[in-house]
């Protein structure tokens, strides 16, 4: 069967959900071609922390009324190292905050208003491919469950399908150039059914490895341990990681409340850019062009940034037939995202132990966060990155 649309999307994820949205607002149609099940997409647990930019967007274009209520607005964090905790005061810093609400809540709410505008996804696609990318009427082949073929085709083609997506690699040979960094860590990530002992975030340098205090809600905390890139989780039965949370985040003072474990998991750590963003018709945002290691929480903030440029670029297209804003859409979303990649790096090199790495470096790693910690200029800088640097001016 043959679909026509205007703007083909692939990936049902932060990027590709909120680009339907935001186009549907300006009236342009979109299909959505996503090859897992909604389920699955819905309760993929993954980022949790909203900067201030992400939150108004949510709020601005009619999303935020549950997020509104359930998420948790954080005024700060807490950095833990050589037995001392020092608050980060955000609000004090930069007048901004941020909102834990768990990635699966916004991708539930995008596609609730999808599906009410009657914006189709395509869940369980199989064979997702792209084509025709440099001409005027590019396509999307896939499968639906049954097996029948089905073509999208349409004016653009969004591909917001992840790092692990079809569309980047689609792209000829030699367009794009690679710049990566892959750290000798990742992170144990835990789900556990237990009452937040600390009200804020705890970001803790600890001489085991990093350690990360999170939550979702006020029964659920989200904990993260630094282990190494390929672990056996039979390793790490619960009593273990309970263990090792109490010494990374406590510095020996009852911080984590255990309770059942829901979900584990191992996160490599990478640093990564495609460059452009486009080839022809099909552009690419989120993890799909970018991914960033997880200590900075800025992946889908990065993602939904993204989007709100491609947005408005396609819509000044339908508008007046203006393609300045495509033809800038990369440079003007890779100025942001090399700003949120250095912070991401530097953040993850401030709080993790590095393997190998000299007495040397360790004490200046030290001297770092002590002075963080000590000068309001340095926690400052920490801060307007944490909670979000402008949306580029485009
Ligand atoms: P994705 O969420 O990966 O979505 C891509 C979609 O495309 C998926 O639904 C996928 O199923 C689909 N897809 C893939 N291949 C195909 C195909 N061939 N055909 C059709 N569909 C396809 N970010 C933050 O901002 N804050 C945080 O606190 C944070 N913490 C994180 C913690 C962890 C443990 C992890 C793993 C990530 C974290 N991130 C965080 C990063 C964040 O989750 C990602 O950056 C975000 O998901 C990017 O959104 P996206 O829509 O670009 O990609
Ligand atoms: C969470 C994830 C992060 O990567 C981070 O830096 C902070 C919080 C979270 O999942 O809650």
């Amino acid at each position: 069967m043959k679909i026509r649309t205007q703007v083909g999307i692939v990936g049902a994820g932060p990027a590709g959900l909120m680009l339907a949205h935001l186009l549907r607002l300006q009236g342009i149609e979109c299909v959505v071609v996503e090859n897992r099940s909604r389920r699955y997409v819905e309760e993929r647990v993954r980022a949790g922390v909203l900067e201030q930019g992400t939150v108004d967007t949510l709020n601005e274009t009619g999303l935020g009324e549950r997020m509104r209520k359930e998420g948790l607005h954080h005024d700060g964090v807490y950095l833990r190292f050589a037995d001392r905790s020092h608050r980060i005061d955000f609000v004090e810093l930069t007048g901004r905050a941020v909102t834990v609400y768990g990635q699966q809540e916004v991708v539930k709410d995008l596609i609730a208003a999808a599906l009410h505008a009657g914006t189709p996804i395509m869940f369980e696609s199989s064979d997702v491919a792209v084509h025709d990318l440099t001409t005027q009427q590019p396509r999307i082949s896939y499968r639906d469950v049954a097996g029948a073929a089905h073509d999208v085709v349409c004016d653009f083609i969004a591909g917001c399908d992840g790092f692990h997506g079809v569309c980047r690699p689609s792209m000829p040979a030699g367009h794009l150039e690679f710049f990566d960094r892959v750290f000798p860590f990742a992170w144990l990530g835990v789900l556990a059914e237990s009452e937040p002992v600390s009200p804020e975030l705890i970001y803790a340098h600890h001489e085991r490895g990093f350690a990360l205090f999170s939550m979702r809600s006020p029964g659920v905390t989200r904990l993260y341990l630094q282990c190494k890139p390929v672990e056996d989780m039979a390793q790490w039965p619960d009593d273990r990681i309970w263990e090792e949370l109490q010494r990374r985040l406590g510095n020996d003072a009852p911080v984590v409340a255990t309770g059942r474990i829901t979900q584990k998991g191992v996160t490599p750590m990478r640093s990564f850019v495609a460059a452009p963003m486009r080839h022809g018709r099909l552009f690419l945002a989120g993890d799909a062009a970018h991914i960033v290691p997880p200590t900075g929480a800025k992946g889908m903030n990065l993602a939904i940034a993204d989007v709100r440029v491609l947005s408005k670029a396609v819509g000044d297209f339908y508008r007046d037939g203006s393609e300045d804003r495509l033809n800038r859409y990369s440079e003007i979303c890779l100025r942001r995202v090399w700003k949120g990649q250095r912070f991401s790096a530097w953040m993850t090199s401030l709080l993790h132990r590095i393997p190998g790495q000299s007495p040397f470096d360790y004490r200046v790693q030290l001297a770092e966060l002590d002075y963080i910690t000590g000068s309001r200029a340095a926690a400052t800088a920490l801060a307007e990155n944490y909670v979000g640097l402008p949306f580029e001016a485009s």
